[in-house]
């Protein structure tokens, strides 16, 4: 059973052929219309964090491809009572076909999975978020920041060998975990800026460093912004305080104080660069209101992407898994 728990669950080259997937299931959706490749299959889909695009994606998702979802949120299942996760998992897949979980701790993802007869998806963890990374792929490559393979649907992708620089400014959480992951497996160039307190975690880092040897891929580490974002193709931030953090809004406001990114911060980058953000996004915070709302974002793209990565990464796993299939014309 292949699960898609964090990015490196994939080698480059699965992780290309899943973003294909999505980007050709984006291109029939624009130009030709949906089809039902995931006729009469069920996505339950649990949530024990607040949700706006992960749980309208995966949904809109999985009708656009002939199945339905299943919203379960964790105050309404006896998981939230105190169920223990390995019997939610043995009882909810063995009457649905794949999972997605959203949770805090990562090895409760872990655990459910080992538990699981189906695949199941991180919806976000504390650790990672790694199906928000496939929506601000594609963005780049629609960009044409980006492009390791050539797609024929999207010429516009950046030309083979040219890598970009990524800066991933502010808190070295779940989103710069899987930046970091995605820049190791596929090869590109991300600097990274947080304050030393807050940096990414150091065995997240270790292990990227040794995929790195073999992809090309650099990862800096620094707690100067400007430094980062120097030369930046892309500039990517995310919010101070993550969901479970609320408490710790306040000292983090004032240790992220540097790390706003404003229109004088984007200054450092390239001329063309772009800005993501998965949002939610704090304005005045990690960005300010005319970066967020300027020329150079691509935040509003970049969300409407998770519903396309979301179709790509269900539809490429139901393959992988060998989960029976209608023929679709
Ligand atoms: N970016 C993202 O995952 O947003 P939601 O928390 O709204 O799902
Ligand atoms: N780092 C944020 C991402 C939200 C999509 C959080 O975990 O709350």
């Amino acid at each position: 059973m292949k699960h898609f728990l964090t990015l490196n669950d994939f080698n480059r080259d699965e992780l290309l052929a899943m973003i294909d997937v999505a980007l050709e299931l984006k291109y029939e959706s624009l130009h030709i219309g949906n089809k039902p490749y995931l006729k009469g299959k069920v996505l339950a889909m649990i949530f024990e964090k607040s949700s706006t695009r992960t749980r309208v994606s995966f949904e809109s998702g999985i009708f656009q491809l002939g199945g339905q979802g299943i919203f379960l949120s964790h105050k309404d299942i006896q998981l939230g009572r105190g169920e223990p996760i390995k019997d939610t998992a043995r009882v909810i897949s063995s009457m649905v076909d794949m999972i997605m979980m959203r949770t805090g701790e990562h090895s409760r993802l872990e655990e459910f999975a080992e538990y699981s007869s189906v695949p199941v998806i991180n919806g976000l963890s504390d650790d990672f978020h790694p199906v928000q990374l496939i929506a601000d792929y594609l963005t780049m490559v629609e960009c044409g920041i980006y492009l390791q393979h050539s797609n024929p649907l999207y010429p516009q992708g950046g030309q083979e060998g040219r890598k970009p620089i990524v800066a991933y400014i502010g808190d070295g959480n779940n989103m710069a975990h899987s930046w970091i992951n995605l820049a190791a497996i596929l090869g590109f160039e991300l600097h990274i800026a947080s304050p030393a307190q807050y940096a990414p975690k150091a065995d997240i880092i270790t292990k990227a460093q040794h995929i790195c040897a073999q992809s090309g891929g650099v990862i800096t580490l620094t707690d100067n912004a400007q430094e980062a974002v120097s030369g930046a193709n892309v500039v990517v931030t995310d919010t101070w305080a993550s969901m479970g953090q609320e408490e710790q809004k306040e000292e983090r406001k004032y240790a992220f104080a540097h790390f706003c990114v404003d229109e004088s911060m984007m200054s450092y980058a390239q001329k063309d660069a772009i800005f993501l953000h998965c949002l939610p996004a704090y304005r005045g915070q990690e960005v300010s209101e005319a970066v967020l709302e300027g020329a150079q974002s691509r935040v509003f793209q970049e969300a409407q992407n998770r519903l396309h990565a979301q179709k790509g990464i269900m539809l490429y796993l139901a393959r992988i898994n060998q989960i029976p299939l209608m023929s679709v014309e």
